[in-house]
């Protein structure tokens, strides 16, 4: 794997700190919290923690609301405990990834407490200032202007009125960002997740965009717009390279893109000449139907539409998605687990996964996501896919002694990482197991994949090395399934009950069933 940088063979796990562990009772997860629980990463087997946002902020967002680019919100702890935490991640043999939230501020945010002070502020055109509004959204509800009553103009959130947007067209703006980027490169950080890459550059006529003839009732009011001037722009690319090259002038680091766009678009993120995004995050198995036929499609186009040389990766959740359990049942999401540990490239999991957690419902009077709270009853909140997670069958499930910021699973006394822990055929064992073998077999990380086909319900592909074949097969369907396949001894069950057995011409499969083989 020596050719190949560590990244490109990584199981990145997403950590919402907020939710993962608190250390000091007050119910917020923090840094100390997440370092009492590196044991438990390095046992799971994953290579790298994308850390969401631990910047001071006031919150209003959740932390992609930021006030200072160089601190630590004490809610999370120190800057001794970041730095303590991340020596002990670096000796633990891990990476840590932080997440860079570039296209807007918290209102709070002393350059946004300047810019607003005066018209003829120096900050003043470091934010998005007009004298009248133009049809621009916000993506949590609402035009996405809010006029400011001190000068009489109006600024643009892409977010929350709380989250002004950056000028990046201003290079004052571009190298402050810049200096931040390098504040923890320096400190050794080993990469970034960027927040919403594809927004960070706007049309500078402000042109009003267009009605979305698909918009109907019942969707984000977001939706309401095809978002062709405040979205994607062509300069955006620009930018993303100069931020990659701020990236490079540091040895073996990631940069890694959020970007909700179609899989054409998404790959124009990688770059002239690979020169953008490292990684433009893959999103397509959070959004596609539950099927063979659809995940087989799915996986062709994002391999068909790969630039030349350009490298893959596979999301199955995050902080803004619907479980993967939730969406797909729980038979289903062990199959979701052998999906994503056997596709080729860099994967990303989110807290919990490998537990099977589900969304949590939460009632009105707890919504905490100003998602929801803005445009209630839509399904817009994400509260339920950040619940705290669970430890133990402790009165707070282990995860702080005090009450949680949010209420926890009812389910986390029989799912919980003790509990599951001790069965030796949960989903915690099988994610174990399957991120165990992607790292003896590289071909599943960095071996091409070919033949991919599905029949009867069941998804299968092959990954071929220099030395090895492996095929993966997955029934997707509620139905039992009889397919041919070439001979081949099982590696892996989802139901641990085939290993080392020698398969030839067909195989039956149980509903919800995966299989990894090997074929020589
Ligand atoms: C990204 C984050 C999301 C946040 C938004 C605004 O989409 O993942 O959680 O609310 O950006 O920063």
């Amino acid at each position: 794997m020596q050719e190949f940088a560590w990244w490109q063979h990584s199981v990145v796990y997403e950590i919402y700190p907020r939710s993962f562990q608190d250390s000091n009772g007050d119910g917020v997860g923090d840094l100390h919290g997440i370092l009492e629980r590196l044991d438990y990463l390095v046992q799971l087997g994953i290579d790298a923690v994308w850390i969401s946002p631990i910047y001071p902020s006031p919150m209003a967002d959740f932390g992609y609301d930021v006030a200072d680019y160089c601190g630590i919100d004490p809610i999370f702890g120190s800057m001794a405990d970041f730095g303590r935490l991340l020596a002990e991640i670096h000796q633990h043999g891990l990476k840590m990834i932080l997440d860079f939230v570039p296209n807007h501020t918290s209102d709070r945010h002393p350059w946004f407490l300047q810019s607003r002070s005066s018209r003829d502020n120096p900050k003043r055109d470091w934010y998005l200032w007009r004298d009248q509004p133009n049809n621009w959204l916000s993506h949590f509800g609402g035009s996405g202007w809010e006029k400011d009553d001190t000068t009489g103009q109006y600024y643009y959130h892409s977010f929350l009125k709380q989250q002004p947007d950056l000028n990046w067209r201003n290079p004052a703006v571009k190298a402050a960002m810049f200096d931040a980027l390098r504040f923890w490169l320096k400190k050794g950080v080993d990469g970034f997740r960027v927040d919403v890459m594809w927004l960070m550059i706007k049309d500078h006529q402000y042109r009003d965009n267009p009605p979305n003839p698909g918009y109907r009732l019942g969707q984000s009011s977001n939706s309401r717009h095809l978002p062709i001037y405040n979205s994607d722009r062509p300069e955006i690319h620009e930018l993303v390279a100069a931020m990659r090259a701020v990236v490079d002038e540091f040895p073996q680091r990631v940069l890694i893109g959020e970007i909700y766009l179609p899989v054409q678009q998404l790959m124009t993120y990688y770059g002239k000449d690979l020169k953008g995004a490292n990684l433009p995050f893959n999103f397509q198995l959070l959004q596609c139907a539950w099927s063979a036929e659809a995940v087989a499609q799915v996986i062709s186009d994002y391999q068909g539409a790969l630039p030349e040389g350009a490298w893959p990766n596979w999301v199955l959740g995050n902080h803004d998605q619907p479980r993967i359990a939730t969406r797909v049942g729980a038979r289903q999401s062990r199959v979701a687990a052998m999906l994503l540990l056997t596709l080729p490239g860099t994967l990303t999991m989110y807290y919990g996964e490998e537990l099977g957690m589900t969304n949590v419902p939460i009632p009105p009077e707890e919504v905490q996501d100003p998602a929801e709270k803005n445009e209630p009853g839509l399904g817009l909140g994400r509260d339920p896919e950040r619940t705290p997670m669970p430890w133990n069958s402790s009165p707070a499930a282990g995860f702080t002694t005090g009450s949680p910021w949010l209420r926890l699973a009812d389910d986390y006394k029989p799912v919980n990482v003790a509990v599951l822990e001790q069965d030796k055929s949960s989903i915690l064992h099988l994610y174990r197991k399957l991120i165990d073998l992607r790292r003896r077999r590289p071909t599943l990380a960095v071996g091409k994949l070919s033949s991919i086909k599905a029949e009867n319900g069941v998804l299968r592909y092959r990954r071929i090395g220099h030395h090895d074949r492996i095929l993966v097969v997955l029934n997707m369907s509620a139905d039992p399934a009889t397919i041919a396949i070439e001979s081949g001894s099982v590696l892996l069950s989802t139901c641990f009950d085939r290993e080392g057995k020698t398969l030839h011409e067909t195989v039956d499969l149980k509903s919800g069933e995966g299989l990894v083989l090997d074929l020589d």
